[in-house]
């Protein structure tokens, strides 16, 4: 069973996720080749020891929030996000999503899961910057970060095989209030 509510958006809860959490609709969404297109995930079949594995181990570390998504309406669980690393030092951490149930793809719900995630960043974890890397092919991720807030600080031109061809990598980032002036270091 999932542990307590641990942030809140208008139609979604965030709870940590633990590998006892790792059901057969998410295992199916790790070996769904529409879900994976884009993640390096998609080289290797998943089984459910694999995926619970990859749970617990995000589940220790201490550089890591990885939380399930879960619709208030009905509390079906229908992604994660997470921010790793938390790299303290530049108070700034990488934040990832993945809505893994394709029937809701395109209803806002990565964009609010992305904007409630940095918020929670800025304002209990202290950090002032998140950043953030999609395939530049992976437009439903790019628009996801940009309704959010975060802009578009970059291209690595070539820098993903899909599907035989290369790709680009886009760089997005979102700056703290704070943080946008550059004056101070907090
Ligand atoms: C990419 C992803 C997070 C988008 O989630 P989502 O909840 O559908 O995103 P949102 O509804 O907030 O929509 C973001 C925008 O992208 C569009 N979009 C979503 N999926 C799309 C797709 N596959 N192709 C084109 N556009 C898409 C939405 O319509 C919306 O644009 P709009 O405001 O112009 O209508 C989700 O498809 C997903 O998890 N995919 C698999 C894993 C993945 O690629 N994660 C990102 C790795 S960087």
């Amino acid at each position: 069973m999932a542990g307590p509510i641990l942030l809140a958006s208008a139609r979604l809860d965030y709870r940590r996720l633990e590998a006892g959490d790792v059901g057969a609709r998410y295992v199916a969404w790790m070996n769904d080749p529409e879900v994976v297109k884009f993640l390096e995930s998609r080289y290797q079949r998943q089984s459910e020891a694999d995926v619970r594995d990859f749970v617990a181990r995000q589940a220790a570390r201490e550089d890591t929030l990885f939380l399930g998504i879960f619709l208030r309406d009905g509390g079906s669980h229908i992604g994660n996000v997470k921010l790793s690393p938390i790299v303290r030092r530049h108070a700034r951490a990488e934040l990832g999503i993945l809505i893994g149930e394709r029937d809701v793809w395109g209803r806002g719900y990565a964009s609010e899961a992305i904007a409630a995630v940095a918020a929670y960043g800025f304002s209990d974890l202290k950090l002032g910057k998140i950043t953030a890397g999609c395939y530049g092919s992976n437009r439903g991720s790019r628009v996801a970060f940009e309704k959010a807030g975060f802009s578009i600080e970059g291209t690595r031109l070539a820098q993903y095989e899909l599907d035989g061809v290369w790709d680009d990598e886009c760089l997005l980032g979102l700056l703290a209030p704070a943080r946008r002036t550059g004056m101070s270091l907090r």
